[in-house]
C-alpha cells in the first residue's frame, strides 16, 4: 500500500545567530518600546505586549535591527526558492514589523495576518519552557467526518484512536532562541497556551511580493511604479 501525501503547508525554521552584544542592544531598545507604549489599554492581561499595536511598526528601519533583518530577508528569499518562485522576477518590501513580548502567561491568540503574503517569527530571546509556535489548518482534507478530527469527544470515546500527521489540524513548532519560523501570512496562527514565559521575545514582520514586471502576468501584485494613488 503506498500513501500519497498531497498539497502541503510549508513553513521554514532556520537559525539566525547573532552576537550577544547585538542580542542585549535590541532586547533593551525593545524594553525601551514596551514603557513608551501608546496604547497601554489595548494589551489586556492575557495577551502578550505587540509593538505593532503600541506604535513601534516599523522597526526594521530601526538602525539597532538592521544587521538582523539583513539576515531574515536571506531566509525569507530562501523560503520563496523552496517553493519555486523566481526571485528574479519579484520584489519583496517589508510593510512593518515589531517585536512582542510574553510575560507569565501572557499569550498571542489565533489570528493570520490580512495584509500580507509572508510572514516570520524570530525568537530574540526564549528559554526552554516559554511557549512555541502553533500553527492551525483550514482545510481538513482529510476530515471525511466533518468536524471529526477537531472534536474531543470523538478522541474520549476513540472513534479517532490517535492524532498523526494525516488528521491533525493544529501543530505546534518548538522554537528555540535564534530561531526563525517563516511561513505565509494567511495561515492561522497563534502562541502555544498555558505556558508561563519567561519574557519571551519575539520579533515578526508581514513582507508582500510584487512581481517587476506584470505584462501578460494575471495574478500577483503588479509593480508599486505602476499605481496611481486616488
Ligand atoms: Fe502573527
Amino acid at each position: 500500500m503506498n500513501l500519497i501525501n498531497l498539497f502541503p503547508l510549508t513553513v521554514i525554521k532556520d537559525k539566525i545567530e547573532i552576537a550577544e552584544k547585538d542580542r542585549n542592544i535590541m532586547i533593551e531598545e525593545i524594553k525601551d518600546m514596551k514603557k513608551n507604549s501608546k496604547n497601554e489599554n489595548y494589551q489586556t492581561e492575557t495577551n502578550a505586549w505587540t509593538g505593532d499595536t503600541q506604535g513601534f511598526e516599523f522597526i526594521h528601519k530601526n538602525e539597532k535591527f538592521k544587521l538582523l533583518f539583513n539576515e531574515i530577508i536571506k531566509r525569507v528569499w530562501g523560503y520563496l526558492n523552496c517553493i519555486e518562485i523566481d526571485n528574479k522576477l519579484v520584489d519583496l518590501y517589508i510593510q512593518r514589523s515589531w517585536a512582542t513580548i510574553s510575560e507569565g502567561n501572557e499569550r498571542i491568540k489565533k489570528h493570520r495576518h490580512f495584509q500580507s503574503h509572508i510572514s516570520f517569527a524570530y525568537y530574540l530571546k526564549k528559554s526552554k519552557q516559554d511557549s512555541n509556535l502553533v500553527v492551525f489548518d483550514e482545510s481538513y482534507k482529510n476530515e471525511v467526518m466533518p468536524g471529526i478530527f477537531r472534536s474531543d469527544t470523538a478522541l474520549q470515546k476513540g472513534i479517532v484512536r490517535k492524532m498523526n500527521h494525516f488528521n491533525v489540524t493544529q501543530a505546534i513548532i518548538n522554537v528555540e532562541e535564534n530561531d526563525i519560523v517563516i511561513f505565509p501570512s494567511k495561515t492561522i496562527h497563534s502562541t502555544q497556551p498555558a505556558k508561563s514565559n519567561d519574557e519571551r521575545i519575539s520579533i515578526s514582520a508581514d513582507i508582500v511580493c510584487v512581481a517587476k514586471d506584470s505584462n501578460l502576468l494575471e495574478m500577483g501584485m503588479p509593480p508599486l511604479k505602476e499605481w496611481s494613488k486616488m
